[in-house]
């Protein structure tokens, strides 16, 4: 039997992922020395490669992430969980001599996220922005838990068929997607708003969910006349709002929701547990999540 060591996360590109600072701090935490994790950049056509020298090469486990994490599961080395399989995405790889399991754990990250903040999920009325990757792991499960969801997102199909599929998969009959045409009506149904794109971060600094939703009212130059009254008279105080962008801390769209009175919670706790689950799948023990988030905070502070 080889001896498992090594972990690591393949992504491309992949100089930015803060899972090194954070899983090898749990490692050591946990007087884990033996085990050792590093970011590694893998390029689409030389995944299957990659992975299977990872398991020639002693690797117990590894993290995918974009552009990786629907390409694991077309392998048929793999054997995804069941819910891994239902999402079409994996984002953990346990590897052993005789097989590689494959899991899903970004989603039980955005739900542990909520529960942290003693957010009850249970039968509320989710509105999820977005239908990418990140968007459909966090989707699927809520809708499988059951919950009203309603996704929107800037090319309406892309919405509408993640809704579609989800609807399928699940049977819960309460889920739809759409444009944004209708979006303050979404947001004032909503219990819990979950933001899933990339607006917020990089390029996208300074445009907030809300921007995208007054264009469709209006002219330009009322845009901010007309963006602040919706979300007064949209946006309820009692809405928890969360965005899955953990850098910056706070994003525009974050900080209008919080001037308003709701409650907000960015994406680094959702980073944490997520990883705080493939730690467990991998060692079968419970990471300390403080010392993950401290590992997570301060290499965010000097990202500043
Ligand atoms: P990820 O895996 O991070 O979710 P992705 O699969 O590329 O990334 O999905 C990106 C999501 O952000 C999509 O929902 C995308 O909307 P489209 O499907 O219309 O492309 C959304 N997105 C990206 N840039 C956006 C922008 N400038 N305005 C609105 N939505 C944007």
């Amino acid at each position: 039997m080889t001896q498992r060591t090594k972990f690591g996360v393949f992504g491309y590109p992949i100089q930015h992922s803060l899972s090194p600072i954070m899983q090898n701090a749990a490692f050591q935490e946990k007087g884990m020395t033996a085990f050792e994790y590093q970011a590694y950049e893998v390029q689409p056509n030389d995944l299957k490669n990659a992975i299977l020298k990872a398991q020639q090469n002693g690797f117990l486990g590894i993290n995918l992430t974009i552009p990786h994490k629907e390409k694991a599961l077309d392998f048929d080395f793999i054997q995804a969980d069941s819910f891994a399989k239902k999402i079409g995405a994996a984002n953990t790889l346990l590897i052993s001599d005789e097989k590689i399991e494959a899991f899903n754990t970004d989603a039980y990250g955005a739900l542990s996220a909520l529960e942290y903040e003693q957010i009850q999920t249970k039968n509320k009325k989710i509105l999820i922005i977005g239908a990418g990757g990140a968007s459909r792991s966090i989707s699927f499960l809520f809708g499988e838990q059951g919950n009203p969801l309603k996704i929107i997102n800037r090319t309406a199909e892309k919405a509408e068929c993640l809704a579609a599929d989800i609807s399928k998969k699940t049977g819960n009959k309460n889920v739809c997607g759409g444009g944004f045409q209708t979006a303050w009506d979404d947001i004032r149904e909503a219990d819990i708003i979950i933001q899933t794109t990339e607006l917020g971060m990089g390029k996208y600094k300074n445009v907030s969910v809300f921007d995208l939703c007054s264009v469709q009212k209006g002219t330009t130059e009322d845009i901010e006349k007309t963006k602040d009254d919706c979300i007064q008279n949209y946006l309820r105080k009692e809405t928890v709002v969360f965005d899955i962008v953990y850098h910056p801390s706070e994003t525009k769209f974050l900080k209008e929701a919080r001037l308003n009175g709701c409650q907000t919670i960015n994406g680094t706790m959702m980073l944490v547990f997520q990883g705080a689950l493939a730690f467990e799948i991998w060692t079968k023990e419970k990471p300390n999540i403080d010392v993950m988030k401290e590992s997570v905070l301060s290499a965010l502070q000097k990202k500043k």
